[in-house]
């Protein structure tokens, strides 16, 4: 059915802010320059050309060239360069002409194209010249796959990819609009407002005039456009500017990549960015796009850089991410206690809250991985120290919560006390590490310590320096089982404009930060985890949690959606915003539990970690001022209700952790859209409200106070079974459904095998020796397959074979477990001894009576039994009990 959905994906960095902060305070399109004269441009505003074109070291070379005033001093020709990548990427990129000697080079972004991309190069060797469409002017032709070419057509100037062959739909395109516009770097000659720009109290310095770029990118045959986490109230984003379209703002960016449902977009560039989807009709006048073929179209704002882009041809929304993440890498595999319940709050005041929160979680039979603490278990915001007052013994802490396999994560940010005495910043402004004012001198911001530097982490010698400062030495009082939070990492400078730096802010290599502000918090994630592995001689898989982000920190652990609201909005828009990130590669990502701000009512409170179960991450937070709200505090039914939510996650951790897995070989999101699974039914385009957990559990939120009944939606044409009850229900219809409080709809899709653990302990790492429940649910053929990713937790081993793979099938009455890692002669350095205690088989009929096990060809019983073990449910599933087969052996189960 051709390209059914338009995906966009856009990252963005200020999460902290969208949700709740003071909109006086950050500046609308108007208020900033670049984004208000692109946004005034008409169609057809460009008037490059493109010049001398030729094949230069295996890519498409051209000269963009103004039609018109080629005298200009300050439009010189620009360079193009296309680039075609194994795999259906077409990567293009524009700048100035570095043989015209620029005032200076401007900045691209290192260390986010992972190096193994960069191999994938298709040598390009011809060009083939074509007549336009309308057989007036020409056209070049590059070849990018053997169903898709790339295509510039010269004047006017515009690049698009389409489908091989003459009459080959157009995939998407660039500058198709006009609306391409790159500013030149300038020398000052005149007293002009080019030369600076104000917001509120603040004033930023433009020492090379405005050097913003701009263009507009089509999306052919889309319906939907997706994308931009921290803003969107919706996962499918509604036009900002059009006929019908109430004047709106641009999505604000600090990065962005679209993707179209079989298509993707993605510009690498890390300054201050803003997109339009622009509405049907936006161009009615505008006459040069072909008009059979239906589109999508928006404008990119970007205040600096440099054109570094890629087309991703899909075909399927996996496909994208795939091309997306072999360009930016894909999320790294956490280690397992982190894909489990995290509790954190905005104190935990000293070490004996500490220990009281520890033993409550066992008093109350709940489990926990990881306890937080947050600024004020330093000394005065001091990273790296401790309050002795309140933690006199922060080594004995650690190891007490690790003799229970727990872990503690402690919260380092990148402003830095300016104190003589800690030897950190002394160090530091010694050393000169610091980022500087745009006068010369060390930045000097208002952060949680008061006065505060920022560390230059775009410098690879500060990052190897921070990394140090994580060592066991270096940072006194920390143990092996402790990790990191990293925040305001924007960077968040309190006193600054947008509570941000300066643009004219300097960094290494004389970058200024307007053209780097993006990537600011990416590499203070990047130095940090690179820390803690080098704190375990590369041993140990780091975790770190942080909240500014960027294209690649995927590679580097863990992201939050920053400070969100105890309301029940706050609830329903996590899921887009988690979505979201999962499209653009982030598949490590949750939400504050709770509502970091405020106080939830209990039903909000217990809704949210019923839903956030199913989160990737998975972590209760609140902020100072609000009550206490850890799950014992709301009396027994409550308790029990936030216990079966967590116990939920708990015994899904075998089926997390081999999505984690895949994620960490595909880039394939653990939150899923439903579309991503179902990508040929239009119903589930505009759903956000439900998702996907992998391939075979769909989750629907509850997002209202009081609710007695909820539509679901699911989609497909085969059954699907509660996940609580095992009741099936069919797909391709919504279904009103009563709600009750102990549980959120959720479903096994028939056709699937999921792995559980069902006994239930303290922590992860307690399960690790737990016997495998299987829970099998058969499709309409009587089928199912699933699979199981197991490896020891903690260390890089996987890498080199040490893991256990296995493929559980079930056909014809028979399931068999079969090795899914290749046969590499490390393959058998993981070991397990674990069994299969139960597989649970759903949708089976007539009833069988028995199973026999090869090839120890032993009989077991069928009988009914409870779909899950707690939460007080009826025994009507059909279960065979103990066949007690390993999870590393090949066997066979065959249902007599
Ligand atoms: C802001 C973060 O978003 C929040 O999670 C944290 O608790 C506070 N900073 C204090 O560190």
């Amino acid at each position: 059915m051709g390209k059914p959905c338009a995906l966009a994906f856009f990252l963005l960095l200020f999460v902290n802010c969208a949700l709740s902060w003071k909109k006086e305070e950050f500046r609308t399109c108007n208020q900033t320059p670049f984004c208000k004269r692109a946004r005034s441009r008409n169609p057809g505003f460009c008037s490059l050309i493109a010049t001398d074109i030729s094949i230069s070291d295996g890519d498409l070379v051209a000269k963009l060239t103004p039609k018109e005033n080629i005298e200009n001093q300050e439009n010189k020709p620009l360079i193009l360069t296309v680039s075609a990548y194994q795999d259906g990427v077409l990567r293009f990129k524009i700048d100035e002409d570095q043989s015209l000697s620029p005032r200076k080079k401007r900045f691209e972004v290192p260390d986010v194209i992972v190096p193994e991309f960069l191999n994938k190069k298709l040598w390009l060797q011809r060009l083939t010249e074509e007549k336009n469409e309308n057989g007036m002017g020409s056209l070049s032709v590059v070849y990018l796959s053997d169903e898709y070419e790339g295509v510039i057509r010269h004047d006017p100037f515009e690049l698009y990819v389409r489908e091989s062959g003459r009459n080959g739909k157009r995939i998407m395109s660039l500058n198709s609009n006009g609306l391409f516009d790159f500013e030149q770097l300038r020398e000052k000659k005149e007293e002009n407002e080019d030369w600076e720009e104000r917001f509120r109290s603040h004033t930023d310095t433009r020492p090379y005039g405005p050097q913003s770029i701009s263009f507009d990118v089509s999306f052919y045959d889309a319906d939907f456009v997706y994308g931009i986490p921290e803003h969107a109230t919706s996962l499918a984003l509604k036009p900002t500017k059009g006929p019908g379209v109430e004047d709106s703002e641009p999505y604000r960016l600090f990065n962005l990549d679209v993707f179209e449902g079989s298509s993707g977009f993605f510009w690498l560039n890390a300054a201050e960015m803003q997109i339009d989807v622009l509405g049907r009709g936006w161009n009615d006048e505008y006459l040069m796009l072909p008009s059979d073929q239906k589109r999508i179209d928006t404008l990119w704002m970007s205040e600096a850089g440099v054109v570094d882009a890629f087309f991703f041809v899909g075909p399927g929304p996996k496909d994208v991410v795939q091309q997306y993440t072999s360009v930016t890498g894909t999320p790294a595999l956490p280690q397992l206690f982190a894909t489990a319940y995290h509790q954190c709050r905005w104190n935990y005041r000293d070490e004996e809250d500490v220990y009281n929160v520890d033993s409550k979680f066992d008093e109350h039979d709940i489990p926990y991985d990881v306890l937080w603490l947050d600024i004020e278990h330093t000394d005065g915001k001091k990273y790296f120290t401790w309050d002795r007052m309140l933690f006199p013994n922060p080594e004995e802490m650690q190891k007490k919560l690790a003799a229970k396999g727990r872990h503690m994560v402690t919260i380092v940010d990148p402003h830095i006390k300016r104190d003589e005495s800690y030897y950190i910043h002394k160090e530091a402004s010694q050393k000169g590490y610091y980022v500087r004012a745009g006068t010369g001198k060390d930045f000097d911001g208002w952060c949680w310590p008061g006065s505060s530097s920022y560390l230059d982490v775009v410098n690879p010698e500060i990052r190897s320096w921070w990394a140090d400062k994580f060592s066991y030495g270096n940072y006194v009082g920390s143990t092996p089982s402790l990790y990191i939070w990293n925040d305001m990492n924007e960077p968040s400078v309190f006193n600054g404009p947008e509570v941000s730096m300066p643009r004219d802010a300097l960094h290494y290599g004389d970058v200024e930060h307007r053209e780097l502000h993006n990537a600011y918090g990416y590499y203070f994630h990047m130095a940090t985890a690179d820390g803690l592995l080098k704190r375990g001689e590369g041993k140990d898989r780091p975790f770190v949690l942080s909240r500014a982000f960027f294209p690649g920190s995927q590679r580097y652990g863990a992201v939050w959606t920053g400070d969100n609201t105890a309301e029940w909005e706050h609830l329903r828009v996590s899921v887009p915003m988690i979505l979201t990130l999962g499209l653009t590669g982030i598949s490590f990502s949750g939400a504050d539990i709770g509502g970091f701000f405020g106080n939830p009512d209990t039903e909000l409170l217990v809704r949210w970690y019923q839903l956030g179960a199913f989160y990737p991450f998975f972590r209760g937070h609140a902020h100072h001022d609000t009550k206490r709200r850890e799950p014992w505090l709301f009396g027994e039914r409550y308790t029990e209700l936030m216990r079966e939510a967590i116990h939920t996650r708990y015994m899904l951790l075998p089926y997390f952790y081999t999505l984690f897995r895949e994620a960490n070989e595909t880039g394939t999101p653990i939150a899923r859209p439903l579309w991503m699974e179902f990508p040929a039914d239009e119903k589930t385009f505009g759903n956000d409200e439900a998702f996907m957990v992998g391939n075979s559990l769909l989750v629907q939120g509850i997002y209202t106070q009081g609710a007695k009944h909820t539509s679901v939606y699911l989609p497909g044409d085969e059954l699907w079974y509660d996940l609580k009850t095992g009741t099936s229900y069919e797909g391709g219809t919504t279904h009103v459904l009563e709600v009750s409080e102990d549980s959120i709809p959720s479903f096994q899709r028939a056709g699937t095998i999921v792995p559980r653990k069902d006994r239930f302990r303290r922590s992860s790492t307690q399960m690790e020796n737990d016997p495998y429940t299987l829970v099998i649910a058969l499709n309409s053929s009587m089928a199912a397959e699933g699979e199981l990713y197991v490896d020891d937790g903690k260390s890089f081993e996987f890498k080199q074979g040490g893991y256990i793979h296995r493929r559980f099938t079930f056909f014809n009455g028979k399931l068999t477990s079969s090795n899914m890692a290749p046969n590499t002669a490390g393959q058998n350095k993981f070991a397990s001894d674990c069994t299969v205690e139960r597989v649970i088989l759903l949708g089976l009929s007539p009833k069988p009576n028995n199973a026999i096990i090869e090839p120890a060809n032993h009989k077991v019983d069928i009988d009914l039994g409870p779909v899950l073990l707690r939460g007080g449910t009826t025994p009507s599933a059909l279960t065979i009990r103990k066949p007690n087969v390993r999870i590393s052996d090949d066997w066979t189960i065959k249902i007599l």
